[in-house]
């Protein structure tokens, strides 16, 4: 484990702002937190960096206990916080020269991570410019590119989409994967579910402070769902087809739309090879063939009653 959260409890005054929350990370993964705002999302990962005191539990971070470790913690930690830190007044390069030397870098080791960097980021024909000129994706970027200089183990990222164009969206989220890729863990905090599906190999919804589900995405859509839903597309459907479907064991329903077939299935039953078997001793041919499942929006709002984005 890269990162083990048992029981952790901060209070603002009265208010309890984590309430028991724990999840782990794994090494290697891409591990989502997933929550509208207000959920503690922020507040975790700044106790996790070491940044924020805490009331209570437990924080590791490479099996060690994070508040006693903070050093080692923040050397291997690269964090792009939620909101952006760059000084306006220095260039993109003096930015990246700046946070390198918080780091230990100097000299052409510095250098060459601050143009690895760039690069990286797409930054490269800019480092000569400041922040202040950019738009909010390339100062995102920049903030990235600030938090990798290090080679961290542990890549985390709070919000980084919110309020960007999609060019940058998009380049954000294809240089998280290949940041995982190239071996960085990544914790990544979002209340966009599509972001998360996308990206993210685990995820720990959370709301209110406390954890309410935690897993992979077909984990988690089957804590509510007990049905899927597969949609075949045929070059031709016949009777004897339907009704040998009906019969396989764990489909409930087959129906037919023209030359589509509709089969409603048990999440967990091994039903569709046999699906597809019947489909393959005809003569009719696949044309397509998709799967429906429940979206992490409807957990989100069959375990809380509200809807992830109000
Ligand atoms: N410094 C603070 N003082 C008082 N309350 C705070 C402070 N920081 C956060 N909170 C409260 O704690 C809760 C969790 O906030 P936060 O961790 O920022 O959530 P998220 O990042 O998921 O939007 C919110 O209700 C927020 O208002
Ligand atoms: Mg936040």
């Amino acid at each position: 484990m890269i990162v083990e959260v048992k029981n952790l409890i901060k209070r603002y005054q009265d208010f309890v702002a984590l309430d028991h929350i724990g999840f782990t990370v794994k090494e290697g993964e891409i591990f989502g937190l997933l929550g509208p705002n207000g959920a503690g999302k922020t507040t975790t990962i700044s106790i996790l960096s070491g940044f924020t005191k805490y009331d209570g539990g437990e924080v590791k971070f490479l099996g060690k206990e994070v508040r006693r470790h903070e050093m080692e913690v923040k050397r291997e930690l690269g964090i792009v916080p939620q909101d952006i830190a760059l000084f306006e007044d220095l260039t993109a390069w003096e930015n990246l020269d700046y946070f390198g030397r918080l780091y230990g870098l100097r000299g052409k080791l510095l250098n060459a991570r601050i143009k690895e960097a760039l690069e990286f980021t797409g930054l490269s024909d800019r480092k000569k410019d400041r922040p202040k000129k950019f738009s909010g994706g390339m100062k995102r970027r920049l903030n990235i590119a600030c938090a990798i200089l290090h080679h961290p183990k542990l890549i985390i990222m709070d919000e980084p989409t919110v309020g960007i164009d999609p060019q940058s969206r998009n380049h954000i989220l294809q240089s998280i994967k290949e940041l995982n890729r190239m071996g960085s863990s990544i914790i990544y905090t979002s209340h966009y579910m599509e972001e998360v599906r996308e990206i993210c190999t685990r995820i720990a919804i959370v709301d209110h402070g406390r954890v309410i589900a935690n897993g992979t995405q077909s984990e988690l859509t089957s804590l509510i769902a007990t049905e899927e839903k597969v949609i075949i597309e045929l070059s031709s459907v016949n009777y004897t087809m339907i009704e040998g479907i009906k019969r396989v064991h764990g489909v409930r329903e087959c129906a037919a739309q023209g030359n589509r077939l509709e089969v409603i299935g048990k999440i967990g039953e091994k039903y569709l090879s046999k699906v597809i078997q019947i489909v393959s001793e005809s003569d009719a041919e696949i044309v397509s063939m998709q799967m429906e499942k429940p979206s992490l929006e409807s957990v989100f709002l069959t375990l809380t009653g509200r809807s992830l984005r109000d």
